[in-house]
Parts: C-alpha cells; structure tokens; sequence
C-alpha cells in the first residue's frame, strides 16, 4: 500500500494529476486490479485524476466553517475566481475545491492556497489573496 500511494503521489507532484494512463502503468508496475488503483487515487482529496490549475484552492466546508460564514468566503470565491467548486479557471491559474476540514477550525472560516493557509476569512479578504498569486 505505501508503494501504491509513493507511486501515486509522485505522478501527482510530477504532472499535476494522475492520469488514467500513469494509473494504467502503476497498476501492471505493481500487479495490482485497476480498480484499486483508481479507488486509492479518488479516495484523498490531495490527489487529482483530471489537471489542476497552477494553484489549489481548498476551502473547508465543515461545519465550524460554516457556522463562521464560510458559505459568503466560498460564495466571495466562486465570485472573483467566476468559476464553482470543482473547476480550473480558462487561464489555467486556479482551481476551486470544497473540501472537509483542513485543522484550522480555531481560524474558521480557512481554506489552503496550495500548502497555505489562510484563516479568519472574510470576502473582503478574498481577493487581496487571490492577487498574491501568478
Ligand atoms: S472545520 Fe474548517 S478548518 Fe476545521
């Protein structure tokens, strides 16, 4: 299993994504079904099967969040970015995810810009953020 993942994860930093191909030659590299392949790629959410945008957006959704207007941070988002959850912007520079809770609930509402995070948030704070990025 942590041959599978370091396999994964490694494809995952190389291109961006895993690729239905990279999940075909991880499968036959280490004699594993195809299918268990694909349910280890789907199952954490750090990992893609489609191409990500050059920055990750992850804004928790959890309760905690939410309770401290995390729906207006997503909503300020889905706004400035003029995308929904699961997509890449036209430009390539972003994609939006909603995701469950990322252990800064004592900063809620949070979300992660690739390996930053961001608490506290409000949609006035949104698109200074959003600027800070290529
Ligand atoms: S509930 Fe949002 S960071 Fe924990």
């Amino acid at each position: 299993m942590e041959k599978l993942l370091n396999m994964i994860k490694e494809e995952q930093t190389q291109n961006g994504y895993v690729s239905e191909e990279a999940m075909n030659h991880i499968s036959q590299d280490l004699e594993l079904p195809l299918a268990h392949v694909y349910g280890v790629t789907t199952f954490y959410s750090f990992l893609s099967t489609e191409p990500l945008g050059r920055h990750v957006i992850r804004i928790c959704k959890s309760i905690p969040c939410f309770l401290q207007n995390g729906e207006s941070v997503a909503a300020s988002l889905e706004k400035n970015l003029g995308i929904s959850p699961g997509e890449t912007t036209t430009d390539g520079r972003f994609t939006f995810e909603l995701t469950n809770c990322i252990g800064a609930c004592d900063q809620a509402p949070a979300m992660l810009v690739d390996d930053e995070l961001y608490g506290n948030l409000t949609p006035s704070k949104i698109k200074k953020i959003l600027q800070s990025y290529d």
